[in-house]
């Protein structure tokens, strides 16, 4: 497909899947905060559980929970599905137009993994499938009922995953994947689990019987663990931003311990809205990032790494820098590139002109030298020679004489 159109149908998707996204855990946040505010109506009324008036908009919105009777189902009863569904179709389409297209040039990396590209689509996708299928088919088991051990054995499972599409996938690809796992994860749930016992709840009351408990507690554990998935999620979505992260050579630990804290802080927030305050949490998950932080910081100064001893003192001339750029850049980032996807620059960088360059160092920097995310997928073949070399001529002050 043309590129140009290519483009605008890749913004008009992820617009999409960001509106829906938002919908989906905006409505999932505001039930998880109304159940936890509930209060006994002020004039107690057969079968209403709590009650709670807000204002907003200009207006005041009275809600209550009920245990609602057979002949009283009301004739408009919103469900709250489309926005999950939603969300992971645009997702899925997102995830072919971004990763899927222009040969996989997002998606292979090389220097990682040399995969034919129907090789690597079909990792993409079976993952994503037998990751659901195994999730689904432990929590539906009677090892489902056993306490702790489902849930220890489901963060295992998905340590796994982290690990294994980072032997395949170029890495920023390997953390959109992690997140499209438990996308699927979340939105399997709510198809095949919590609507279901929903479905089956509103048949019982109509049919006069009383439901099985059993079935609400089901949806109840689903819904609990999406309810965990979403902080995790939500910062895989914006993770392509933070090369630090993806682009990290201990990347896939740093996206566990990313997805372990995320999940403290919703832990936190889910016993405040059961009213145990438990404050340490939080401050833990602070030190938690702050160590991260600290402990995964990279050898930023290029010239005092034991690399370069064998440039010793010697000047790096702006000739060789340039003679890499061109070599190594500038097939996708300049005026009129030359490679085979990218027609045009990549978010608008440009090394044509050498005053540029220079003005851009500590931005090549961070992704071609505290990083390795570009060249993207190691296209263009950069070795770790050039990587000194130019990260060298950064640090003495990337003059352009
Ligand atoms: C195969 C094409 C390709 C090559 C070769 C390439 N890049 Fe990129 N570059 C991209 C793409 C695509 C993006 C945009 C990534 C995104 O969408 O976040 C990008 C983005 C960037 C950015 C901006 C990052 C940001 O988020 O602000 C910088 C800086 C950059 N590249 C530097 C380089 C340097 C330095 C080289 C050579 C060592 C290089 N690139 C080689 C494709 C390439």
């Amino acid at each position: 497909m043309d590129s140009y159109i290519l483009d605008w149908l890749h913004l008009v998707v992820r617009w999409i899947h960001v509106i829906t996204g938002i919908a989906w855990i905006g409505a999932s946040f505001f039930f998880n905060w109304l159940d936890s505010q509930l209060t006994p109506p002020e004039n107690p009324e057969p079968k209403v559980e709590g009650e709670l008036w807000m204002i907003h908009s200009g207006g005041f919105y009275q809600l209550e929970k009920t245990m609602i009777s057979p002949s009283e189902i009301p004739r408009v009863l919103h469900w709250f599905k489309w926005e999950a569904y939603s969300t992971w179709i645009s997702g899925i389409f997102l995830l072919g137009i971004v990763y899927y297209t222009g040969s996989g040039v997002y998606l292979i990396d090389s220097d990682i993994a040399d995969l034919s590209y129907g090789v690597a689509v079909s990792i993409s996708l079976g993952t994503i499938l037998v990751a659901w299928l195994v999730y689904d088919f432990l929590w539906v088991s009677s090892l489902g009922e056993k306490g702790w051990f489902p849930v220890i054995i489901s963060f295992l499972l998905l340590f796994v995953i982290i690990w294994w599409f980072h032997q395949w996938f170029g890495s920023r690809a390997a953390y959109i994947h992690v997140g499209a796992v438990m996308g699927t994860l979340m939105v399997g749930n709510v198809w095949r689990r919590i609507i279901p016992s929903q479905t089956k709840l509103v048949e019982a009351v109509k049919a006069g019987k009383t439901p099985e408990a059993s079935l609400g507690i089901k949806a109840k554990q689903r819904s609990l663990h999406n309810n965990y998935m979403t902080l995790p999620v939500v910062f895989i979505m914006i993770s392509s931003h933070f090369p630090n992260t993806f682009a990290h050579h201990y990347n896939w630990i740093i996206l566990i311990a990313i997805i372990l804290i995320g999940a403290t802080v919703r832990h936190f927030f889910n016993l405040k809205n059961k009213g145990h305050l438990n404050v340490w949490i939080l401050p833990v998950a602070m030190a938690a990032i702050f160590v991260l932080i600290f402990a995964t910081k990279p050898e930023t100064s290029i010239s005092n790494s034991t690399e370069t001893v064998k440039f010793g003192t010697e000047h790096i001339p702006y000739a060789l820098v340039r003679t890499i750029l061109d070599q190594r850049c500038l097939s996708c980032h300049s005026s009129s590139p030359t490679d085979d996807v990218f027609k045009i620059a990549p978010k608008g960088i440009m090394f044509d002109s050498d005053k540029r360059v220079q003005a851009l160092a500590s931005l090549i920097k961070m992704q071609a030298i505290t990083t390795i995310a570009m060249p993207l997928g190691n296209k263009t073949g950069m070795t770790h020679e050039e990587r000194v070399i130019l990260g060298k001529w950064i640090d003495e002050g990337a003059s352009i004489e």
